[in-house]
Order: structure tokens, then C-alpha cells, then sequence
């Protein structure tokens, strides 16, 4: 049994040598900023996304950022988002100074509730960023329907979702653009770092250059370009949300173990599901038939009246040397939205009941039947016992 710090932890990413070696390479290399590395990566992530294009970009927020940007997403347009996600998927659209528009959840699958969303089109809707939230899909048939229907963007926040599948299609590939994160919290971790898939090759070239301070040119292209002498334009507003080699070998190695990594996350989730999915007052993730839920977060719900509080059994769990988190944000009622908007925690009921009675139980490749099955007993033990 675990002693009383904290043993078991939420996540824990997964390396061997072989990271610690690409690293190496690229350091003996000389190139260590955004280079050969990223590319290599961006064409391993698109084969693995199913995307034609993909540009590797500083993180997840900074993905989706340049992603509203590059489609043109501005000052008062209307961005549909679900309540209930992480503060970074709705910061994005604030750096645009357009205005999200919360969707409430659906309790059963943590992701925007598509019932919710037509009565809150409007003349300024733009687009849709719907939220793949802790791996599995958002409900996509109603939303590409609905975006269809009112010519509106699809921004997929994928963050937590690389190998998810809606039906049999990936997740990141219904929209113009699908964001991913390598977070050490995600599927496949480069430290920090993100993604953005597209089949649009225009828009494609587009991220490329505002990604490097609206360079039309790279550093890279310019040193291969050894015996000309080139500058390039600078025809546009851009950012510094480059990769560096660094983050994009050790993602190509990542990208190497993501089946085993799948496989592993999802038996665990089993394995979870088989030892909680009886106990009054919980209940456990879903995925519906013949879709995949990629289990960056295993996330159950407390029901208000169950035997022992989100809260308590947190606490309780940290005592045995068990961490746990809450899901994530019912991001209305964080400080900053609430002022701004002029908005109540109670307008979301589902996203308020997520952000206090969620919990995000331990999972990682790495993780050890018997620590798993530790968690399992001391779970039945606050709540059956
Ligand atoms: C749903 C969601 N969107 C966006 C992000 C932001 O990702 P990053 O940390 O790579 O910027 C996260 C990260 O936690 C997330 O969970």
C-alpha cells in the first residue's frame, strides 16, 4: 500500500532512452530552434491525423489563437464554445477580441450540448469551436450540420484528443483547422507545445508565416538557401508560437509509441469502468458505440447527494497518497468572465455541475495494475463503505 504522500500521481508522461537520445542528436546537430525536426514532425502528425498539412506551433493556445486569426476571426464576431473546458480554449477567442458564446454541456459526455446551440446564432456568429473534451468527440453530425447551415468555421479544440475517432473519422479533421496540445497532461507530450491540421493548403501557409512574426520565409529555408542572400517580407502582424527541434524530436519519438500509448490509456479506463461502474453516486465516462475516447482523463461524476462529497473524497484520496483533480473549468463562472460578461455561475447549470462534482482519477501508461486497483478499492471504500 501507498505511504501518505502523494504515490499515485494524475499523470506522469511516458519516456525511455529513446527521447533522451533524439535530444541528444539535436543538440550535437547545432540546429535546436525551429528547423528539419518540426518538419519531420508536422509530416508524421499529419499522416497520423489524416490531414494533408500540419503546423507545430508553442502550445495548444497558441494553435487555436492563430488558427482564428488566420481564418480571419475578429474584433465583435461570435465564437460558439462550450461552458465547460479548459480557460485556454475561450482565452483564444478574447486575443481575437471576439465574444465566446457558452453552450451548456451534456452531463453524459462532458461536451457541448448540440440541443443549445441554433437559438444562439446570430447575424456576428463566425464559428464554432466545439471541444473534444478529456478524448472523446464532441457530437460532430449536428454541428457540421448546423455549420453548414449558417456558414460558419469548425476550430476543433482536440487538445486532449490525438487518436480519438467520431464513428470512424479522427478527431481534427471535420473543420478548417484542429488543434492539438503536447502538454505533459496529453496523449503525447513534448514538454509544451501544439499542432494545428488542416487539408487547406492556403491557410496552411498562412499559420506558417504568422506563426513566425508574419516571416514569409522561415530561418530554415534562409540557412538552407546557403549561397543567396535572402530577407524575407513582412507583410502581416505575426507571433513567435514556433516549435523548436528540441520539443519536435522528442514528439517524433512520441509519435512512434502513440499506439501502445492508446492501447494502454483505454485499457485502463476498462479496467476502471469494470471496478467503479457499480457504485451509487458515481458515474463513469462514456463512449458511445463504434466511436474511440483516446482517455487523456478518466473523469467521473459525483451525484450532490452520494455518500461522500467530490471534496471529501479528494481530500480523502490525497491522504492515502492518491492525486486527483476536477475535471476542468466551468470557465463562466472563473473571475475574469464573470465581470466581463456580467455573467452568473448558475447560466450553466451543467457546466457548474461538471466544475464541482467532476473528478479526474489517475491514469497514465505507466501505471501499475496494482495502484490502479488501489484506487478502485479506496474509491468503494468512501463510497459503499
Ligand atoms: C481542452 C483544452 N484546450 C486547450 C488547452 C491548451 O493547451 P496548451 O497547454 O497546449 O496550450 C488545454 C490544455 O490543458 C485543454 O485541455
Amino acid at each position: 500500500m501507498p505511504g501518505n504522500r502523494i504515490d499515485i500521481p494524475v499523470t506522469q508522461p511516458y519516456f525511455n532512452n529513446e527521447e533522451a537520445e533524439a535530444l541528444r542528436d539535436v543538440l550535437q546537430s547545432g540546429w535546436v530552434s525551429q528547423g528539419p525536426r518540426v518538419a519531420q514532425f508536422e509530416e508524421a502528425c499529419a499522416r497520423c491525423v489524416g490531414t494533408q498539412w500540419a503546423v507545430a506551433t508553442s502550445s495548444c493556445t497558441a494553435a487555436l489563437h492563430l488558427a482564428l486569426v488566420a481564418l480571419g476571426v475578429k474584433e465583435a464576431d461570435e465564437v460558439l464554445v462550450p461552458a465547460f473546458t479548459f480557460v485556454a480554449t475561450i482565452n483564444a477567442i478574447e486575443y481575437c477580441r471576439a465574444r465566446p458564446v457558452f453552450i451548456d454541456i451534456d452531463l453524459a459526455t462532458f461536451n457541448m450540448d448540440v440541443n443549445q446551440m441554433d437559438s444562439k446564432i446570430t447575424k456576428r456568429t463566425q464559428a464554432i469551436i466545439p471541444v473534444h473534451l478529456f478524448g472523446l468527440s464532441a457530437q460532430m453530425d449536428p454541428i457540421l450540420e448546423l455549420a453548414k447551415k449558417h456558414h460558419l468555421l469548425i476550430i476543433e479544440d482536440a487538445a486532449c484528443a490525438l487518436g480519438a475517432r467520431y464513428k470512424e473519422h479522427p478527431v481534427g479533421t471535420f473543420g478548417q483547422a484542429g488543434c492539438f496540445s503536447f502538454h505533459p497532461r496529453k496523449i503525447i507530450t513534448t514538454g509544451e507545445g501544439g499542432l494545428i491540421a488542416t487539408d487547406d493548403t492556403g491557410l496552411a501557409k498562412r499559420l506558417r508565416c504568422l506563426r513566425s512574426h508574419g516571416a514569409e520565409s522561415s530561418d530554415f529555408e534562409r540557412h538552407r538557401g546557403k549561397k543567396e542572400f535572402l530577407l524575407p517580407a513582412f507583410n502581416e502582424l505575426g507571433f513567435n508560437y514556433r516549435m523548436t527541434d528540441l520539443q519536435a524530436a522528442v514528439g517524433l519519438k512520441q509519435l512512434d509509441k502513440l499506439d501502445e500509448i492508446l492501447q494502454r490509456r483505454i485499457y485502463l479506463a476498462q479496467r476502471y469502468t469494470e471496478g467503479l461502474g457499480e457504485i451509487r453516486g458515481l458515474h463513469v465516462p462514456l463512449t458511445p458505440p463504434g466511436w474511440i475516447h483516446s482517455f487523456q482523463s478518466y473523469v467521473v461524476l459525483i451525484d450532490e447527494d452520494a455518500s461522500c462529497s467530490r471534496d471529501t473524497i479528494a481530500t480523502q484520496l490525497a491522504l492515502e497518497g492518491i492525486a486527483t483533480r476536477q475535471g476542468t473549468h466551468a470557465v463562466h463562472a472563473l473571475g475574469y468572465y464573470r465581470t466581463r460578461y456580467g455573467l452568473h455561475p448558475e447560466d450553466y447549470p451543467c457546466s457548474l455541475r461538471a466544475d464541482r462534482q467532476t473528478l479526474t482519477l489517475p491514469l497514465y501508461p505507466s501505471m501499475k495494475p496494482s495502484d490502479q486497483s488501489f484506487v478502485i478499492e479506496r474509491l468503494r471504500a468512501l463510497l459503499c463503505g
